[in-house]
Formats: structure tokens, C-alpha cells, sequence
């Protein structure tokens, strides 16, 4: 097994280039060794100016997201053993504007989490004195999986939508619409269904499910845009046929 395997990286430093270049680097090899590890290695040993995210190196912070061998990843959970005998790609997230190197501009999916207001909304809050809302475990067990995204922008990239209408609310956002709308203490779902059901919202998904492939947390997100989908195409039936069943 060799000791060493290729790194091809692509660089852009908008100061000094016009269009991104890949550069190589040849790294140790270690069977212990995480994607994020060679990175490390390059940015500390042979090229100190490669700019890329990190954080946590646990899986948490979602912040290491990119595309290796085409593929988007978390680079701190993908082991370089994975790609022998190399050469080993890595590009920044697709779909999304590159700032420098393997950093991507993540404004406008920031503001795509907000629009479908990802808090608890009440009709009538109850006075502090009447103590807190209370859940069941079942209950909580209904929305938990979409309240486990770590925000990594993952399913983004794998997205084909999102490629090609930029302004596609996108699969993580629907997703954490969906973890609100199933929480029984929330009271929002006809405001969230303004914002999703817009031209931009959940009917532009077609269903390729390559989001829910990506998804380094189980979060489903194809899952909870049918799910959404199947709600509502129910209560818009019932309020249809029997006008007593509409909400
Ligand atoms: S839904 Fe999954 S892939 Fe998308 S941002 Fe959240 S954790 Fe990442
Ligand atoms: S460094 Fe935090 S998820 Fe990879």
C-alpha cells in the first residue's frame, strides 16, 4: 500500500485568479485518516494560504461540507481509505457562490431558514403562571429526525432543483418547516404554508431523493417535503368535500 496519495484540490484566491484552478498535493497516506486530515496536512506542512471551514472534526457543527470525488460530504466523517488509490478531488459545495478556495457564500441559505420561521408560534401564549407547554414522548418522537440537522448545506449540493432554480426553498429549510409544523406546541402551520406553498416552495421538488442519500444525519428531507405534501393535498380534500373537516 503506498505511503503517500494525491490530493487535487481547487483553488480560487479572487485577488490573484480569474477562474478556480485545481492544484495538486501529494499527502500521507494513513488508514486513520480522515479527508479533513489531508487538508489539515496541506494547510500546515505545504500551503499555508488553502482556506476551507471547519470546526468540531465530530460530525456536529456542519460546517466541513464538500465535494469529494463529486460526491458532498463531510469531510471530517469520510476516511481517505475510501478513494484508494487516489487521486482524492476536492471541490467547494456546487450549487452555491465560492467565496475563496473551498468556501462557499452560505447568505442565502441562512435567509431560506428563516423565511419558513423556525420557532414555535402561538395563537394565544398562556401566562408564565400557568406553567410550561407540555409533550409526550410520542409527540416528541413525530418531529425529533427533522429537528437533527446540523445545517451542513449537503443536501443542497445534491439537490438538482436548487442547480437549476437558485431561488428553490430548498430540501433542509422544507425539512425544519415540517420539524415546527409536527411540534404540538406549535400553532404556525398556516403561516409556514404561505411561505411553502409559494412558486418557489415545496411543489418545485420533484422528488429525486438525492437529499435524503446525503443527509449525514438521517434527517429525510425528501421524506418530510412528501410528507408535507400529502397533508396538505388531504386537508385541502376534506375542506373540499366535507367543509365541517376543514380546520
Ligand atoms: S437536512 Fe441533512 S444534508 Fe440537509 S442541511 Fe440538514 S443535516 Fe445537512
Ligand atoms: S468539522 Fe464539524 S461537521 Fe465536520
Amino acid at each position: 500500500m503506498s505511503n503517500s496519495i494525491t490530493l487535487e484540490i481547487l483553488r480560487y484566491r479572487p485577488e490573484a485568479e480569474s477562474k478556480p484552478l485545481f492544484q495538486t498535493y501529494e499527502v500521507p497516506f494513513r488508514k486513520d485518516w480522515v479527508i479533513l486530515d489531508a487538508l489539515n496536512y496541506v494547510k500546515d506542512n505545504l500551503d499555508g494560504t488553502l482556506s476551507f471551514r471547519w470546526s468540531c472534526r465530530m460530525g456536529v457543527c456542519g460546517s466541513c461540507g464538500m465535494m469529494v470525488n463529486g460526491t458532498p460530504v463531510l469531510t471530517c466523517a469520510t476516511f481517505m481509505e475510501k478513494f484508494l488509490p487516489g487521486p482524492i478531488r476536492v471541490e467547494p459545495l456546487v450549487n452555491f457562490p465560492t467565496v475563496r478556495d473551498l468556501v462557499i457564500e452560505m447568505d442565502d441559505f441562512m435567509g431560506k431558514l428563516t423565511r419558513v420561521k423556525p420557532w414555535i408560534i402561538r395563537e394565544n401564549e398562556k401566562p408564565l403562571s400557568e406553567g410550561e407547554y407540555l409533550q409526550t414522548p410520542d409527540e416528541l418522537a413525530d418531529y425529533k429526525q427533522y429537528s437533527m440537522c446540523i445545517n451542513c448545506m449537503l443536501c443542497y449540493a445534491a439537490c438538482p432543483i436548487v442547480g437549476l432554480e437558485p431561488g428553490f426553498l430548498g430540501p433542509a429549510a422544507i425539512a425544519l418547516a415540517q420539524r415546527y409544523n409536527l411540534d404540538n406546541r406549535d400553532q404556525g402551520k398556516k403561516e409556514r404554508m404561505d411561505v411553502l406553498s409559494q412558486d418557489d416552495g415545496i411543489y418545485e421538488c420533484t422528488f429525486v431523493g438525492e437529499c435524503s442519500v446525503v443527509c449525514p444525519k438521517s434527517v429525510d428531507p425528501a421524506g418530510a417535503i412528501q410528507r408535507y405534501k400529502a397533508s396538505t393535498a388531504m386537508e385541502w380534500w376534506k375542506s373540499f368535500v366535507l367543509p365541517w373537516g376543514k380546520e
